[in-house]
């Protein structure tokens, strides 16, 4: 089926089909290609982009700032002090006047309300650079490395170990569902994902062949695994938790036993980064050469810059 994607937000995967991710991959991998073989295009000139930021970033601010500036577009960063976000302005004030000015918006920070309001207000698309919530364009690069890595995504056997309930492992499970991949999202039952969240991702994964386990074992979750994910165990925004967290996740690491465990001599490691070496993920693993991190972390251009194309143009 055709998709046209143009003039459309990105705020969360739950509002994307099977065919619209099918569809910003396969541009990703054709914008990849290109950029390897150093074609220059000028695809956004004249247009601006608007990036809020209320966290920090590498990735994604690198992401969104080089993808749409190389391609003469102007991408303007805009951080928490130094426009009025919320505090003497509404969010939706901000969103009417930021709409009359640029051609999209990127937010990046705590609520997923702020993000739907700035598409309801703004008038102009939105993408969502990561809430406390969701985290939707990470996603669409980890699929495109699981795909680079594996020629396909269909029924392969997806982990993540860790926080179950942070904006990684709710994201990963709905892309995973949306697109075929068996997903388990092995965590300490006090961090299990939303059940609401699982059940609306189960019947998703229902439909699309897919199937979906919420685990505290490690000895269910991993045999067979052809992907090991993992994020921080500290989010953004939750630093006073650090201790309590160390306590909870340390059984969850993933070390040389844990990627054993899935006796898939194919298994790959993935991370959205910043990685805490030692704390989620020891050194040996991350520097192993069944880590795919530095690909995925590269992936990240690609599919927001084909976001952007499928958007924008
Ligand atoms: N993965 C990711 O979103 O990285 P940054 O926090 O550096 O943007
Ligand atoms: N769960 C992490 C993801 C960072 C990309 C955080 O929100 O800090």
């Amino acid at each position: 089926m055709a998709v046209n994607f143009r003039g459309r937000s990105l705020l969360t995967l739950l509002d994307l089909s099977r065919n619209d991710i099918r569809y910003l991959l396969d541009i990703s991998h054709l914008l990849k290609a290109e950029r390897t073989a150093f074609q220059i295009n000028q695809r956004f000139t004249g247009k601006t982009l608007a990036m809020l930021f209320e966290k920090r970033s590498t990735r994604t601010r690198c992401a969104f700032e080089t993808a749409f500036g190389e391609e003469g577009g102007h991408p303007v960063f805009l951080s928490e002090s130094d426009i009025q976000l919320g505090a003497k302005e509404s969010i939706e004030d901000t969103a009417r006047v930021l709409g009359r000015m640029f051609d999209a918006i990127m937010f990046r920070g705590f609520s997923q309300k702020t993000v739907e309001t700035l598409a309801e207000f703004s008038g102009v698309p939105v993408f969502n650079g990561l809430t406390d919530m969701f985290h939707p364009t990470q996603v669409l690069a980890d699929l495109m490395t699981m795909e680079e890595n594996f020629g396909h995504l269909d029924n392969l056997n997806f982990v993540f170990t860790g926080d179950g309930r942070n904006n990684m492992a709710n994201s990963l499970m709905v892309g995973c569902a949306v697109m075929g991949v068996n997903c388990t999202i092995l965590a300490p039952d006090s961090l299990y994902p939303e059940s609401e969240l699982v059940d609306t991702v189960k019947q998703i994964a229902y439909d699309s062949g897919s199937v979906i386990t919420v685990t505290s074992s490690p000895e269910e979750a991993v045999p067979g695994a052809d992907v090991i994910y993992t994020d921080v165990w500290v989010s953004m925004g939750e630093e006073e938790k650090a201790k309590e967290r160390v306590a909870l996740l340390t059984p969850y690491r993933v070390n040389r036993g844990l990627m054993e465990m899935a006796d898939n001599p194919e298994v790959i490691f993935m991370h959205c980064l910043p990685a805490v070496k030692g704390n989620e993920v020891t050194a040996e693993v991350i520097e192993s050469t069944s880590s795919v991190v530095w690909d995925e972390a590269e992936n990240r251009k690609h599919t927001i810059k084909a976001l952007m194309v499928a958007s924008l143009l």
